[in-house]
């Protein structure tokens, strides 16, 4: 079994900017498809750890893995990172904010006449990031990388389009706005494409469901690589 000998880093649910004590920027992940990912992990690979945005409590409550808890999309890169090693796998579920607030305030930002414009500043694009780490680490170079492309529109275009511009080995693709496929959803619709454009279609199934198809892929892939 190609996972007995990985370590998975599985990264899970939204990060969140605040614009000042009380706000913040954020996205609609839940984290389900990620903690059901580190649940399937756990019972194939050596070790596991889901690196989590805020999440419901209740979800990862008495999880036999590591968990590494984070707030923004900078302490997610810190955490991934610092998590990866020789044999390693990351899959990376979650939904990082791509924009922060240009400045964050001190203090509550108080209700004026008018509209209120905020200016937004670019995230680091974690993938990107790591991809250009497993290219300058050579303790990186069997590093398998695998996305997901959450898209409403021209999604096999899309998710193509990720899967060759962060360099990853395979990614999978969810229509978000399909019945059955949705952020807080129990069950997804995926299609996973890999590097040679080859493609599985999943047919609906419980998020638990896909992560074992998800991680049956990466196996075959591992296995292929020899
Ligand atoms: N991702 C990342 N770093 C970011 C944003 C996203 O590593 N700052 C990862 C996600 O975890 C996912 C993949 O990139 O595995 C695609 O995320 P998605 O939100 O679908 O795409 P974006 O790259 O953010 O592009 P867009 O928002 O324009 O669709």
């Amino acid at each position: 079994m190609a996972l007995k000998n990985k370590k998975i880093i599985v990264t899970g649910g939204p990060t969140r900017e605040w614009l000042d004590p009380v706000r913040y920027i954020s996205n609609a992940s839940s984290g389900k498809m990620g903690i059901a990912l580190a649940d399937a992990s756990f019972r194939r690979a050596k070790e596991t750890i889901f690196i989590h945005g805020p999440v419901d409590r209740g979800l990862i409550a008495d999880k036999p893995y590591k968990l590494i808890s984070v707030e923004t999309t900078e302490g997610l890169l810190s955490a991934v990172l610092s998590s990866l090693g020789p044999d390693s796998v990351l899959i990376m579920a979650a939904a990082p904010a791509d924009y922060k607030p240009l400045e964050k305030s001190a203090v509550k930002i108080k209700k004026t006449d008018g509209n209120l414009v905020i200016r937004l500043t670019e995230n680091p694009d974690i993938l990107k990031t790591v991809a250009i780490a497993k290219e300058n680490n050579s303790s990186l170079s069997d590093l398998f990388i695998a996305g997901f492309a959450a898209e409403t529109d021209n999604t096999e275009h899309n998710a193509l389009k990720k899967l060759r511009a962060k360099n990853l080995d395979m990614i999978c693709l969810n229509d978000v706005t399909r019945e059955g496929a949705g952020f807080s959803s129990d069950s997804n619709i995926i299609t996973i494409f890999f590097r040679d454009r080859s493609k599985v279609e999943l047919p609906i199934m419980s998020k638990a469901d896909a992560s074992e198809q998800i991680l049956n892929c990466i196996e075959k892939e591992l296995q292929s690589r020899g």
